[in-house]
């Protein structure tokens, strides 16, 4: 399905790690002679022309390129225009992707992106919502690991909480289970952006802090509290419970969508997300040890001198993890949804969403490219504005995720059971 544009979708940072991924995938599921009329863009033509004849080999001519400098408003404006929809690994975007963002928002062009960056999502929101509500634009961050498994887990959670109980969940919590992946560059980059940010301007750490830091302005605040740091018995799952690194942008979203959808899982509504790690003894030394580890990280990442000494050990920009490492990767996480049904009795669920590859490349570019071809092709009721990925895609895009990408939801419980 194509309106007057030239493509339906444009993938900008087609020449970073991630981005190659991306364009792999995208290759090999999709074609060029299917019905998505798709292009790369990059701000380099010659790595450009590398990446489509490493992907295409001797199809390369027949993949668009576009070279386009995301610091440029003429350039990025270019390439809003061209296109549905802009799909983009260009970061930290935080430093490269304000321009494109408004660019998009003014020319009512669909956007996506794997931004974990929580201040700059809220600067967004409050610089562009509102002209991307009336051009029809749909902007949509985190469509990656963060946080398309937590939002739509939570999304899908909900659904059988109404299809089994006839009624909403009150409290989701999160647990992610035994998981396998990488890091890349960007992302180190994209933290270490934020920490220097948060020098600049100290008033970002209380936005950081703040559990409802990308609700709506002028929303009353709900009853959640700070993201787990230490180590906890979780009664529900019956294993020890430790701080999962993004859960402050996971809960963040997942708190967005109910206040979008009208606060519909109520105004206070609960939700938290922690790593799972077992039980006994060796669940609890596990939970500790995750827990220090968190601490340590945070310190490491906190000081100019320490972050330094870092730095030539974690990736650099354009490198991440091995293609084995990437094959061999895959995520787990199981949500339990509590509730109380018409007769005033507790209600629950257990949900479990799963995922092929490394989450956060091998599994993330597909999530990415799927919420790309659906906000260009599939039927969306959502208009314009800066959705999450469930309030902009919700149940159609946890089909394509399950018919294309490697990705399960299943409904694992339900207490108490329905009499058939
Ligand atoms: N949410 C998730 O689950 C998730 C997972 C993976 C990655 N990410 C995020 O995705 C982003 C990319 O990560 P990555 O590891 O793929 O990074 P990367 O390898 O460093 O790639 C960055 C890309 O941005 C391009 N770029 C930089 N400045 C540009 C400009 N001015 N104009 C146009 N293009 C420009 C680079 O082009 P050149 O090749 O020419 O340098 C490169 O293609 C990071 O922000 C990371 O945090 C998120």
């Amino acid at each position: 399905m194509s309106d007057e544009k030239e493509f339906d979708v444009v993938f900008l940072g087609a020449t970073g790690f991630t981005g190659q991924l991306l364009v792999e995938y995208v290759y090999n599921r999709y074609g060029l002679t299917s019905d998505l009329k798709w292009a790369i863009a990059g701000r380099n033509q010659n790595k450009l022309e590398s990446v489509a004849r490493n992907v295409a080999g001797d199809d390369a001519d027949s993949i668009p390129l576009i070279v386009t400098d995301s610091n440029s408003e003429s350039s990025v404006t270019d390439l809003a225009q061209r296109t549905r929809v802009v799909c983009t690994t260009v970061g930290p975007y935080a430093m490269y992707g304000n321009e494109l963002v408004k660019a998009c928002a003014i020319n009512g062009t669909h956007y996506c992106d794997l931004t974990g960056e929580v201040q700059w999502m809220r600067r967004m929101i409050d610089l562009y919502e509102t002209t991307a509500q009336s051009t029809g634009a749909k902007i949509v961050h985190t469509c990656g690991f963060d946080s398309i498994p937590s939002d739509l887990g939570v999304h899908f959670a909900q659904a059988e909480m109404q299809k089994n109980h006839g009624t909403y969940a009150r409290e989701v919590k999160c647990r992610i289970g035994e998981t396998k992946g990488g890091m890349s560059g960007g992302t180190v980059a994209s933290m270490m952006n934020m920490m220097e940010e948060m020098k600049t301007d100290p008033s970002l750490r209380g936005l950081l802090a703040d559990p409802y830091s990308l609700n709506p302005v002028n929303t009353p605040p709900g009853t959640d509290k700070q993201d787990q740091m230490g180590a906890s018995y979780d009664h529900d799952f019956r294993q020890w419970t430790a701080p999962f690194v993004m859960a402050a942008i996971n809960t963040r979203v997942v708190r967005r969508s109910n206040a979008l959808m009208n606060f519909i899982y109520g105004a206070d509504f609960k939700y938290t997300e922690s790593m799972a790690v077992g039980d006994g003894p060796a669940g609890y030394l596990k939970a500790m040890a995750i827990a220090g580890a968190s601490v340590l990280m945070g310190l490491v990442s906190a000081f100019d001198p320490t972050r330094a000494l870092a730095k030539p050990m974690l990736p650099a920009p354009g490198e991440g993890p091995s293609r084995e490492t990437i094959e061999a990767g895959f995520f787990n996480i199981e949500l339990f949804a509590k509730g109380v049904n018409k007769d005033g009795n507790a209600a629950s669920v257990k949900v479990k969403v799963t995922g092929d590859k490394d989450p956060g490349y091998g599994a993330t570019c597909k999530m990415l490219a799927e919420s790309a071809i659906c906000l260009a092709q599939d039927e969306l009721e959502t208009e314009g504005g800066v959705w999450t990925p469930s309030t902009a895609m919700g149940d159609v895009l946890i089909k394509r995720l399950q018919e294309n990408a490697g990705m399960t939801f299943e409904c694992l419980a339900v207490v108490p059971a329905l009499d058939n």
